[in-house]
């Protein structure tokens, strides 16, 4: 099979890692297609470097941009390279911008459209994701769900053919780096947090960083759990990097960085004694590695973490944030909530297969 596989975001390059192993294992040919959405050393080819992820075949430099301007650019530009490739499957991942463009250059080219996360739902409707998610799961033929509960999700809207359970790639991911992982306590010295307890942070969501009210309420609770509880790490990503200049916000406590590479990232979040983020990934990553999760989120698409007990969602309030961190305990484990550790593997076997397309 020749296979278009479509990335863009920090997340992407992370989720293909699996799934680009197990198409290689399987004797097939992968064209992979960066959009160039994300474009920084630390948010783009630090994981090309350090995974064993495939070189793009193409970098599309579609960069930053209001949404309507980067997917339309991303959709021209995806066509022509399907024109050119013409491949048996396009494969998207998630719910970015990069993957509502190459879901719509794929459907509008009548090639078959595999959705890696498919089903996952948060009921938002201000966050752009939400959008894109619904949109590309309207379109895909292969719609390959990591929960039961995106299973479920589908079945409300009267979604059923082409849908797989199959579990979460990211979690065949962190499987595969673990032991990677622990080897590795560079990042910990660097930062001096050996045999130290500390909070680990991260914050990007439009939704959080677009509001200045909210990127105070989520600041001004860092510092305070850095001033009195434990110190506070948190790599920075670019767009929260700006906000804070632009609302002129002043950290004195919180340990900024730069953003880290996965492996780093997993160091990091298994050695702490909490999780502050409002990142979708990381919830599941504090998950798996059994540290107490605080999201900075009304809604979750990962609801699991929640119903375990590991992970709360409290919002943007300061006290809130404060006292969840004080209030954290430990959860218990939910069979299976993200499959066995062998998702890619089930969607190369569905895509072989292909009887639902
Ligand atoms: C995007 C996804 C979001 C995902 C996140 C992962 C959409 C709508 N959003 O959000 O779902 O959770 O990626 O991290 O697709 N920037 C840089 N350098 C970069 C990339 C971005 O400086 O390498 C800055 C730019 O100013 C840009 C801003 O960050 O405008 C936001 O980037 P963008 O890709 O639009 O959205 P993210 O917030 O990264
Ligand atoms: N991540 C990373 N370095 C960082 C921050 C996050 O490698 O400095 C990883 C993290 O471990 C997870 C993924 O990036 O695997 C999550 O991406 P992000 O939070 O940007 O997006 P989301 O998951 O919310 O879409």
């Amino acid at each position: 099979m020749r296979i278009v596989t479509i990335v863009g975001t920090r997340p992407q390059f992370i989720k293909a890692t699996a799934l680009s192993k197990a198409l290689r294992k399987a004797g097939h040919c992968e064209f992979l297609i960066h959009t160039g959405q994300h474009y920084d050393f630390e948010m783009s080819r630090i994981f090309f470097d350090e995974l064993d992820i495939p070189e793009p075949a193409v970098n599309l430099e579609v960069g930053s941009g209001p949404h309507g301007w980067q997917t339309g650019q991303m959709l021209i530009k995806t066509e022509e390279v399907l024109m050119d490739q013409r491949p048996d499957f396009v494969l998207v991942y998630g719910d970015t911008n990069s993957t509502l463009a190459g879901a719509l250059a794929a459907c509008k080219m009548r090639i078959p459209l595999a959705h890696v996360e498919a089903g996952l739902r948060s009921y938002n409707p201000e966050m752009a994701e939400e959008h894109n998610r619904v949109v590309t799961d309207r379109v895909a033929d292969l719609l390959l769900c990591p929960t039961r509960s995106a299973v479920a999700n589908l079945e409300r809207e009267g979604v059923t053919r082409g849908v797989h359970l199959v579990g979460d790639v990211m979690f065949d991911s962190v499987l595969h780096n673990l032991n990677l992982a622990d080897a590795r306590l560079r990042i910990l010295k660097t930062l001096d947090l050996i045999g130290r307890p500390y909070a680990l942070a991260t914050v990007h969501r439009a939704e959080n960083t677009d509001s200045p009210v909210k990127l105070r309420g989520i600041f001004r609770a860092l510092e305070m759990i850095a001033e009195n509880e434990l110190p506070v790490v948190l790599p920075l990503h670019p767009r929260t990097r700006q906000k804070l200049e632009s609302t002129h916000i002043v950290l004195k406590r919180v340990q900024l960085i730069a953003p880290v590479s996965y492996l780093d990232m997993l160091t990091l979040e298994r050695h702490a004694q909490v999780i502050l983020t409002d990142s979708g990934g990381v919830q599941k990553e504090a998950y798996w590695s059994k540290v107490p999760c605080v999201t900075l989120r009304y809604e979750t698409e990962w609801v699991e973490t929640v119903q375990s007990g590991w992970n709360v969602l409290v919002g943007t309030d300061s006290e809130r944030i404060v006292r969840a961190v004080k209030d954290v305990r430990p959860g218990s484990e939910i069979q299976d909530a993200y499959g066995d550790g062998r998702a890619a593997e089930k969607i190369v076997h569905l895509m072989e297969k292909g009887d639902d397309v």
